[in-house]
C-alpha cells in the first residue's frame, strides 16, 4: 500500500535550515517545547533536526497510519542507533526478517499462561522487599521502584541462576545506560565507542559487564538441566523449522528484556504512587478496593483482574506520565500526512506526552481522574488517543507482563503502606529514552496500615 499522494505544501514549523538551535530547543525541554510546537502548528509540524526533518505527528487518526495501517513502509527512527550498543539485534532493535522471526520466538515466553505463572514470583520478590520496609521511614520512591523490578525481572528472566551479586553489577551497569542514554553527548553525536571520553570508557565497561553476567547464564543454562523460567522457554523456543536462537540472539533479548522491561514499569509505580500520595481520597478508595479483595493474603494473577480501580489508576497514571512519552518511526518510501507530503527518510515522532494530554480528547487533562477509564466515559475515545504500548505490529511484547506486574505490586504496597510525599518534594522530568524523574528521584514517607506492617 503506498500513500496517497500529497495535496497540500509541507505543514509549518519552527524555522531553522539545519536545525541547530531546534536540537538545543529539543535537549533543554522536549516536553514543553513539543506540546508548544502542537499547539502552535496544529497536528503535523515540520522541523529541521540535525540536518534531517522531523514530523511531530498528534492526531491519533495518523498516529494509528503510521503504527498500524502504514507499519509496513515505516521503520525505527534513527534514535535506535543508540540503544544498539546495548541492545545488539534484539526485538526492539532489529527490523525486516530478523525482527519477525525473533518476534515469533519471544511471544512463546508472553502467552496469558505464561504471564500468570511469572505472576507468582513477582509476588514472591515483592513481598520479601516489601518486608524490608518500615512504618514511619523515609525512602526514595523511584529508587525502591528501580529495585523492586530489576529484582522481578532478573527473578522471572533467570529463576535462582543469577546471584544477588550478579543483580547489583546489573544494576550499576543500566545506571550507567541509563546516563548514557539521557542525551549524552557521546550518545546523541554517536560519538565511536574506541574515543575515550570518561563516560565512553564507563559505558564500555558496563556493557562488558553485562555480557560477562549474561553469557555466564547462558552458557551454564545450555549445558545444565531445563527451568521454567523466562529464559528456560527462550532456550526452549523453536521456528518452524525446529531452529532456536543463537547464543549471541539470546543475549540480545535477555539485554532488551531487562532494559525494556524493567525501568519502564518502575516508572509506572513511581508516578502512580507520586499521584495517589498527592490525591488522598483515591488512595483511600484504592485501599478499600483491595482490602476487599485480598484482606491480609498474598495476591495470585486472578486477583489482578478483580482490582478494577487498580487497572484504572494505573491507566491514569500513564496517561499522564507516560513511562515511553515519543515513538518514533522513519518512513522508507514518500509518504502524506493530512495531505502534506512527507519524504523518505523522515523521522515521525508520535509523543504520548503531546496526545495524552490533549483536551479534546481529555476534558480537564491535567487532572487526575482515574474515573475516566470507566467502560462509559472512555468507550467514546479514539483508538491511539491513548498508547502507552505503542500499537501494530511492533506494540510492546511486555505489555500484559507490565500491567499484571504492576498492578499486583501497586496492590501489595497500597495494601500495606500509605505513601506520602516529603514536604518541598516536587515531581520534576528529565526525559531520556524514558520519562525519568531529575537528579536522585522522590522523598516520601511510608505509613504501615495494620501492625503486622
Ligand atoms: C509500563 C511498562 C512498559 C511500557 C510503557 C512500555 C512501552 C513500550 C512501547 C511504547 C513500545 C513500542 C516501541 C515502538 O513501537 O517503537 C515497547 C516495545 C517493547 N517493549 Fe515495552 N513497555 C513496558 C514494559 C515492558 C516489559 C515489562 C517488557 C518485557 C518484559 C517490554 C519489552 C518490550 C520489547 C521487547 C519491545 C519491542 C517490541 C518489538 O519491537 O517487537 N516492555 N514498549
Amino acid at each position: 500500500m503506498t500513500a496517497p499522494p500529497a495535496t497540500h505544501p509541507p505543514p509549518t514549523g519552527p524555522h531553522g535550515t539545519f536545525g541547530a538551535r531546534n536540537i538545543v530547543r529539543f535537549v533543554r525541554g522536549q516536553l514543553p517545547w513539543l506540546t508548544a510546537l502542537a499547539d502552535e502548528h496544529g497536528d503535523v509540524v515540520r522541523l529541521k533536526m540535525l540536518g534531517k526533518w522531523w514530523f511531530l505527528v498528534s492526531h491519533p487518526d495518523d498516529i494509528e497510519r503510521v503504527l498500524v495501517k502504514d507499519a509496513r513502509i515505516m521503520q525505527r527512527d534513527a534514535g535506535v542507533e543508540i540503544v544498539r550498543r546495548f541492545l545488539g539485534q534484539g526485538l526492539l532493535t532489529s527490523e525486516g526478517d530478523v525482527w519477525k522471526r525473533q518476534r515469533k520466538l519471544k511471544s512463546q515466553a508472553f502467552t496469558p499462561k505464561r504471564i500468570a505463572e511469572y505472576a507468582t514470583a513477582m509476588v514472591r520478590v515483592s513481598d520479601v522487599v516489601l518486608r524490608r520496609w518500615r512504618d514511619g521511614a523515609t525512602a526514595n520512591v523511584h529508587q525502591e521502584m528501580s529495585q523492586l523490578t530489576m529484582e522481578v525481572v532478573a527473578d522471572v528472566l533467570f529463576g535462582a541462576s543469577m546471584s544477588a551479586a550478579d543483580v547489583d553489577d546489573v544494576r550499576g551497569a543500566m545506571e550507567i545506560a541509563n546516563e548514557y542514554l539521557s542525551g549524552s553527548p557521546e550518545a546523541m553525536l554517536r560519538f565511536p565507542r574506541w574515543v575515550p571520553t570518561p563516560r565512553n570508557v564507563r559505558t564500555n565497561g558496563a556493557v562488558a559487564t553485562l555480557d560477562r553476567i549474561v553469557h555466564g547464564i547462558i552458557a551454564r543454562r545450555r549445558t545444565g538441566e531445563a527451568r521454567d523460567d523466562l529464559l528456560g522457554t527462550l532456550l526452549a523456543a523453536r521456528d518452524d523449522d525446529g531452529a532456536g536462537m543463537s547464543d549471541g540472539q539470546l543475549r540480545d533479548e535477555v539485554m532488551t528484556l531487562f532494559l525494556a522491561g524493567h525501568e519502564t514499569t518502575s516508572l509506572a509505580l513511581a508516578h502512580a504512587l507520586y499521584l495517589l500520595s498527592e490525591n488522598p481520597d483515591i488512595a483511600e478508595r484504592l485501599h478499600a478496593e483491595v482490602s476487599s479483595v485480598l484482606g491480609d493474603r498474598l495476591p495470585t494473577a486472578e486477583d489482578a483482574r478483580a482490582l478494577p480501580l487498580a487497572d484504572r489508576v494505573l491507566k491514569e497514571t500513564m496517561r499522564l506520565y507516560p513511562p515511553a512519552w515519543a515513538t518514533g518511526r522513519e518512513t522508507t518510501e514518500p509518504y502524506e500526512l493530512r495531505g502534506h507530503p512527507v519524504p523518505v527518510g523522515a523521522q515521525l515522532i508520535c509523543s504520548q506526552w503531546v496526545v495524552h494530554r490533549d483536551a479534546r480528547w481529555y476534558p480537564d487533562p491535567l487532572r487526575f481522574d482515574p474515573d475516566r477509564w470507566s467502560p462509559e466515559r472512555a468507550k467514546d475515545l479514539p483508538r491511539f488517543a491513548y498508547f502507552p504500548f505503542g500499537g501494530g505490529p511492533r506494540v510492546c511484547i511486555g505489555n500484559h507482563f507490565a500491567m499484571m506486574e504492576a498492578t499486583l505490586l501497586l496492590a501489595m504496597i497500597v495494601q500495606r503502606f500509605r505513601v506520602e510525599l516529603l514536604p518541598g518534594e516536587r515531581l520534576e522530568l528529565a526525559p531520556a529514552v524514558t520519562l525519568r524523574q531529575k537528579g536522585d528521584g522522590l522523598r516520601v514517607r511510608t505509613h504501615a496500615r495494620s501492625a503486622a506492617h
